[in-house]
């Protein structure tokens, strides 16, 4: 059972939403609720911070994201102190003893990560918010995956989840437990800066792009700020140049010291032709509101509320 697995209650959990999105607050308030909540921090320093606080607020399970395009070795040396390691993008490697689920966007890549030794796959749907992995619906994604995984092997589903209902739907769909980004990056305990929050509360609409890719050339998708609007004409890609730079900058984003990633990112603007995935955060420069990626799945539409981690988890019980 992957519930008992992962010592939860209730077949929910929280996505790890990068660039310190989702820190202590939001994974100790999920997981206090009986969900698994999921810090997703850069650095091993950051990592090994964000868990020891979360670990003097609650003594529930806990995961930690982890980046495959940007991890280095003491990352996962970090992240092994946590219940459960969940990594994205890239080819599933076994890096600890300890429970690990790898998010994927396509059977064979859930095969991959299965044949690696991940103890669950996180099958990621299109409508997805934040960087995308494959090109079909959750759900579609999900039947497939569990007619070529072996009967009984555990798989979580991402993706459109943002009320109970969609939580009972992939249950029944085989899935073992669903994972919420965008509702629970629109709570109380999100890091998300508090004018990002309020835009999505407004947004219907989402945008699958490559724009802000500088260092990550990867799909991701969000809602439209004065950056897209600049920037994206009728291919939401992004301009060809745009797209040459990213994948230039990329084989050197691990490496990237992080005094400079903190000079690009502060440097950004919707002109510009660098832009990198760094959302707003609370913390963070206010420039990147416009000048960054809003980050949001499709279920922004249907979500019109910033709640407490806590009641959201308990709205998605099923
Ligand atoms: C704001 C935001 C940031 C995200 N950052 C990450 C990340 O750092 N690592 C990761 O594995 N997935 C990340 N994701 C993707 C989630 O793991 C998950 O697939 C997605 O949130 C599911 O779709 P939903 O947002 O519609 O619930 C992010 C999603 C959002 C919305």
């Amino acid at each position: 059972m992957l519930l008992e697995r992962l010592g939860i209650e209730v077949p929910v959990v929280q996505a790890g939403m990068g660039g310190g999105l989702s820190r202590h607050e939001l994974a100790v308030a999920v997981s206090e609720a009986g969900g698994l909540g999921t810090i997703a921090v850069n650095g091993a320093a950051s990592i090994s911070r964000e868990l020891a606080a979360a670990r003097a607020l609650t003594g529930r399970p806990l995961a930690v994201n982890v980046l495959l395009p940007f991890a280095r070795r003491d990352w996962f040396a970090a992240a092994a102190e946590a219940d459960v390691v969940v990594t994205f993008w890239g080819r599933p490697r076994r890096r600890h003893p300890g429970t690990w689920l790898h998010q994927c966007g396509s059977v064979a890549e859930a095969r991959s990560a299965q044949a690696a030794g991940a103890d669950a796959v996180i099958v990621q749907g299109v409508e997805a918010g934040g960087h995308v992995r494959g090109a079909l619906a959750a759900l579609e994604l999900l039947e497939r995956v569990r007619s070529a995984l072996p009967a009984g092997y555990p798989l979580l589903v991402a993706g459109g989840i943002a009320e109970r209902e969609d939580v009972v739907q992939a249950l029944e769909a085989g899935a073992s437990a669903a994972v919420a980004g965008t509702r629970f990056l629109l709570s109380a305990e999100s890091r998300a800066h508090p004018e990002y929050r309020q835009r999505l509360l407004g947004a219907q609409d989402t945008i699958l792009t490559e724009l802000f890719g500088a260092s990550w050339p990867a799909p991701h998708r969000v809602v439209a700020n004065a950056a897209t609007e600049r920037w994206l004409g009728r291919d939401l890609r992004g301009p060809l140049l745009n797209r040459v730079i990213n994948r230039l900058l990329a084989p050197g984003a691990r490496y990237t010291p992080a005094a400079l990633q903190a000079r690009m990112i502060t440097a950004q603007r919707p002109s510009g032709r660098v832009l990198t995935p760094a959302a707003p955060t609370d913390d963070g420069p206010r420039t990147l509101l416009d000048a960054g990626p809003l980050y949001a799945g499709e279920t922004v539409a249907r979500i019109s509320d910033i709640k407490p981690a806590a009641d959201l988890l308990r709205a998605l019980a099923p």
